[in-house]
């Protein structure tokens, strides 16, 4: 049984969305247990018990939000002597196309390290169903790649 995370965040719904969308995706996937969680309420016990990792955000002043930002500051450090090399994929929800939040997730990603599986997700102004089959497919990717070993 493989372990995958969703670190999210949302202030006006949009991500959420998205995210509800890519859980379900990852739920079709036997052999992967998700857990979803607030990128506020996401510690560094939650990354120590993932097999791999999806971030979702929306793109904020040109970047991720300010809490999946916390996130990274606060697990940074801790992260490091667990030489996690976690798989991982990133959703965005923007109102254009979401290049600086994935950008700057990227960036972070490599440093920590962590390793870019696939490309991202973005999600381009108001959510529609298209947005949420595409979500539901993106965490189902996921979820079988981990299952079958492939990340
Ligand atoms: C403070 C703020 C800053 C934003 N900055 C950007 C931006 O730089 N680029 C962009 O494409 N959208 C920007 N947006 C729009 C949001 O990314 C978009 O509404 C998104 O769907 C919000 O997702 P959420 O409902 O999960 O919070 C901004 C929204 C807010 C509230």
């Amino acid at each position: 049984m493989k372990n995958l995370l969703i670190i999210y965040h949302s202030q006006t719904g949009n991500t959420e969305q998205l995210a509800q969308a890519v859980l379900r995706g990852s739920q079709e996937e036997s052999g992967v247990r998700t857990k979803m969680l607030k990128a506020f309420d996401t510690v560094i016990e939650d990354l120590i018990w993932a097999d791999g990792l999806l971030f979702g955000t929306p793109e904020n002043f040109g970047t991720m939000s300010g809490a999946l930002k916390d996130f990274f500051d606060r697990t940074y450090y801790p992260a490091e002597p667990y030489k996690l090399n976690l798989p991982y994929a990133t959703f965005v929800s923007a109102e254009n196309d979401g290049s600086g939040a994935v950008r700057d997730i990227e960036r972070i990603a490599k440093g920590y390290p962590l390793r870019k599986i696939a490309e991202p997700y973005v999600a381009n102004g108001v959510i529609s169903a298209e947005h949420l089959d595409q979500s539901r497919d993106f965490g189902h990717a996921m979820a079988a790649g981990l299952a079958l070993g492939i990340f």
